[in-house]
């Protein structure tokens, strides 16, 4: 038997982060080359975090060590139709029978050596074929919710892996993806009990003979034991030892896609013998290997996915999706994030959305919550109840971080600011900022998790009171001092008072009062409520082209303020226990169903992908159809709203028993229903086509985004208006969470009554709508219960720093500074993201202006200076003058700008 000679390697990474095509075609390309070669391989960046994999070899372990009458409580069914459950050493026999000779002789020869190893087979829970079968919950609870999530986290990587197949091979990925609907792939978890060697030796018995894999492609995690051989791919009948590297998977071609590919990939014979290196006397061994097998119905021809598959497939990949970003859940995806933050995307350039945003956070964990009140406590081996306790520790913290939009004490502006980056740090850069819809978000979902509390715990008031309600109250009481200020909307461009936002104000201040009467206590800035939609309900009607407007007293004029805005608002609001005409603007408002037809309408024409399709036929949507981000694309979290957001109203509809059809609604109705006039609706057989027609068009928005879904089921941010490509970051967890909530809804499950019918959220206030706030000022405190530092009163006043300097070609600026801003140094000549960039709007002025806006602790002088540094020569010129500033003592609300003229020698 010859040693050495290792398997190739081939590392991933690229394809779980997102590196470039390019990139992505090179490993592709050796992947490939690697299993026409060899058939074996070994994966790096596989994607499956390593504590996963740790603990699925503990779990098994402590499944093996079960005594076996435990063990056989889920022994495997007997004849071979369905293979699941608990093997015992010997019930198995693996071969390479062909059935040239009479199989069942064969099978008798073979048994006389029994094969000593123990397995355990799982499947899709959504595979009706083949029924898991799993030991009573007492005796090991931990072992379906971790073995099925461990399931999909398998598939994930060899969703990946086939994809980079296809890409090597130069074939459309639907090709090869298309026929796994991920439910037929095979979990096996492989034991080889502890043996004398001498058994082996004497082929009493064996542990796995050899053999080729009949899937499309195995994946194989060893622990460190090693025993694992592979035919050599030079020398036929000699098995050469393959020895385990850490991290890494095997992967083998197996023959289906030997086959597939006209036996361009070589399915290998690989065999298990005794580990090389352990002692040899006794030998135990843990395998978890996952063989992706395709669809059996789909072998024949590929058949198109129903929508309901499509959902129930999507819908574990976009939950997973969502969770895969957030710190804590061991997730390799989002390396560097703390537990609880919610990074919006991995993608760091192009664009860079690794950052925590407060209203994606928001937004995602509201879902979290819901998914959790639904009844689903985990995903594979995370805690849907530590993610949401992880994010509130986070976001006490990040309430304590004084930030470029200011501080918590003493005004509560630094609530406002609108992303972080993912440890907790500030993020300096110039933004669009305050986001007061942050602060709303927050608060309603820290009062969903107290709802689930509250459902859950029997000593919810205590928790509630103490860990909860000082968190929520800071945010309710910035929500009640800045609600009638400006500020800049969900989309981050737009300064002025968004209805979204406003919305999300709304009904957080009358949560708050509700949850503060639970709680026997109050809440003073809640009473802003009734001014808040006063303004809701009288400004952003456009009643000559009948739809809510986006945004009012904004800095730009030119937008129609069509927009997805009042949509996700609509959504927000929705209550199912509420009425159509509540106060808070609902789904089956006729308003709702006025501005999603113009809304919708909006992107027909605009985007090649639609085809100028009319009505009912649903289309991609966007933001809004002047955007021009990424030159204004559909996204998948708007069309996923456009179908929401119709659930929501079909539901609402189907509980009233009637539908009122007025002159504002007519043309949306129109659209499903040409003949339709206004009139109350209330005979048995018409409402229910009015509710079938809706359904029908918001599945009609779900099949777009199926279509426009890739086979691996990840889910960007953004969909090429013309070649209908996923575009802009990937893996959006925003994304993710939209699916999540649309097919629930869809679904029939309805987050609980949020108080959308109480007299809170329904006072209004007649006449001319008050704009006084309240004045909160000193009231912001610390959320220590919840895991706020205890801080004192932290300061910090902003300082513009202003170099008057003529850059040359190559220069850039930089400050040093004995600040821990400015890199603490005043001699630092590696500029990095510790010393600021200096920035300018226009460096050809007659003046040259360069900036940069520092927040730096009030009243402590800081010594700084200039560099620039030369990126075609490399070299660093530092000022040879120190400069002194002191920035401005705390409270006195002052902000200063330097004027500093730049003292290096000018360049020629
Ligand atoms: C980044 C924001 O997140 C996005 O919403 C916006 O469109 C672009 N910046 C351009 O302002
Ligand atoms: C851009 C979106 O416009 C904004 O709403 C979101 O917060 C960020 N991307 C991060 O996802």
């Amino acid at each position: 038997m010859s040693k050495a000679t290792a398997l190739p390697i081939v590392d991933l990474t690229p394809f779980v982060m997102s590196a470039s095509s390019d990139e992505q075609l090179a490993r592709a390309k050796h992947l490939v080359e690697a299993c026409r070669d060899v058939g074996f391989v070994f994966i790096q960046g596989h994607g499956v975090p390593k504590e996963t994999i740790q603990q699925a070899f503990e779990i098994s372990k402590k499944f093996y060590d079960l005594p076996k009458e435990e063990k056989m409580k889920a022994s495997h069914p007997p004849g071979w139709t369905v293979h699941r459950g608990y093997s015992w050493p010997g019930l198995e026999k693996v071969s390479n029978a062909t059935s040239s000779v009479d199989a069942r002789d064969i099978a008798a020869q073979l048994r006389e050596v029994q094969d000593f190893k123990e397995s355990y087979e799982i499947g899709s829970e959504d595979n009706p074929d083949m029924p898991n079968v799993w030991l009573p919950d007492e005796v090991f609870p931990e072992w379906k919710p971790f073995m099925t999530g461990f399931y999909w986290t398998c598939w994930q990587a060899a969703r990946m892996i086939l994809q980079a197949l296809s890409l090597g091979l130069g074939i459309e990925e639907d090709k090869i993806l298309g026929p796994h609907s991920g439910h037929y792939n095979q979990l096996r978890l492989l034991h080889y009990p502890p043996i004398p060697s001498s058994y082996v030796e004497d082929n009493i018995f064996a542990r796995m003979p050899a053999h080729t894999d009949w899937t499309t492609i195995t994946m194989l995690f060893q622990d460190d034991c090693g025993g694992l051989q592979v035919e050599s791919p030079t020398q036929p009948g000699v098995f050469i030892d393959i020895e385990p590297i850490p991290d890494t998977l095997v992967l083998n071609v197996g023959d289906l896609m030997m086959r597939w590919t006209d036996d361009y990939l070589k399915s290998t014979q690989h065999r298990v013998q005794l580990p090389p290196l352990q002692d040899r006397a006794i030998v135990t061994a843990l395998v978890a290997a996952a063989s992706a097998l395709p669809s059996p119905l789909v072998l024949v021809e590929r058949q198109e996915r129903s929508l309901e598959d499509y959902i129930s497939r999507q819908f574990n990949i976009s939950l997973q999706g969502a969770l895969l970003n957030i710190g804590g859940t061991n997730s390799s995806l989002v390396p560097g994030a703390l537990p609880g933050y919610v990074v919006a995307s991995p993608s760091k350039i192009n664009p860079d959305y690794f950052y925590s945003w407060t209203r994606d956070s928001a937004l995602t964990e509201l879902m979290i919550t819901d998914e959790l009140i639904f009844g689903t406590e985990r995903v594979g081996n995370i805690s849907l109840q530590t993610v949401v306790e992880d994010y509130t520790s986070a976001q006490a913290f990040l309430q304590t971080v004084t930030n470029p939009s200011g501080t918590l004490w003493p005004a509560g502006l630094g609530l406002g600011e609108p992303k972080f980056f993912t440890n907790g740090t500030r993020f300096n850069g110039a933004w669009g900022r305050p986001q007061n819809d942050g602060p709303a978000l927050r608060a309603t979902t820290l009062m969903e998790i107290s709802y689930a509390i509250f459902e859950r715990n029997p000593m919810a008031a205590q928790i509630v009171s103490s860990i909860y309600w000082p968190i929520i109250l800071n945010d309710l009481l910035y929500v009640g001092q800045y609600w009638n200020t400006t500020s800049y909307d969900l989309w981050e461009e737009v300064n002025g008072n968004s209805f979204f936002t406003m919305t999300a104000q709304h009904r957080a201040l009358v949560q708050g009062s509700l949850l503060a009467a639970r709680l026997n206590t109050t809440c003073a800035p809640c009473n802003q409520a009734p001014q808040v939609l006063c303004m809701l309900q009288n400004f952003f009607w456009n009643s000559t082209s009948n739809y809510l407007l986006a945004n009012i007293n904004a800095n730009q004029v030119t937008r129609s303020q069509i927009n997805a805005d009042p949509i996700l608002a609509a959504m927000h609001a929705f209550d199912i226990n509420a009425t159509c005409d509540a106060a808070a603007l609902q789904p089956c408002n006729s308003r709702t169903l006025a501005t999603h037809k113009v809304w919708v309408d909006s992107f027909r024409n605009l985007y090649p992908v639609n085809h100028n399709a009319t009505a009912p036929a649903a289309v991609l949507t966007g933001r809004y159809p002047e955007d021009t981000y990424y030159t204004g694309n559909p996204w998948y979290i708007t069309t996923l709203a456009a179908a929401e957001v119709l659930y929501d109203a079909a539901a609402q509809f189907s509980k009233a028993g009637s539908i009122t059809v007025d002159s504002t609604s007519l043309p949306f109705w129109r659209d499903l229903s040409p003949n339709i006039t206004a009139g109350t609706y209330t005979n048995y057989t018409a409402v229910n086509n009015l509710i079938t027609d809706m359904r029908t068009y918001a599945d009609g928005f779900l099949e777009l985004v199926q279509q426009y879904t890739p086979a691996n089921g990840t889910l960007n941010e953004q969909i090429n208006k013309t070649s209908g490509e996923p575009l802009s970051a990937i893996a959006l967890t925003w994304s993710y969470a939209a699916f999540v909530t649309a097919a629930e809804r869809r679904d029939g499950q309805f987050p609980p009554s949020w108080g959308a019918n109480s007299v809170q959220a329904n006072q209004k206030i007649n006449g001319t709508c008050p704009f006084g706030a309240y004045n909160a000022t000193t009231q912001y405190t610390p959320a220590s219960a919840a895991g706020a530092p205890n801080i004192t009163k932290p300061c910090e006043t902003l300082v513009t720093f202003q170099l008057i300097y003529q850059t040359g070609n190559g220069e850039n600026t930089y400050i040093v500074g004995n600040t821990s801003l400015f890199g603490n140094s005043l001699n630092s000549t590696s500029p990095n993201n510790t010393i600021a960039v200096l920035r300018t709007n226009n460096v050809t002025a007659a003046e040259p202006k360069w900036f940069e806006p520092a927040w730096l602790p009030a009243g402590v002088p800081v010594a700084y200076k200039y560099l620039i540094a030369n990126s075609t020569s490399g070299t660093f010129t530092f000022e040879n003058i120190t400069r002194y500033i002191t920035p401005p003592a705390c409270g006195n609300n002052t902000n200063v700008t330097t004027y500093d003229i730049a003292s290096f020698s000018p360049h020629s």
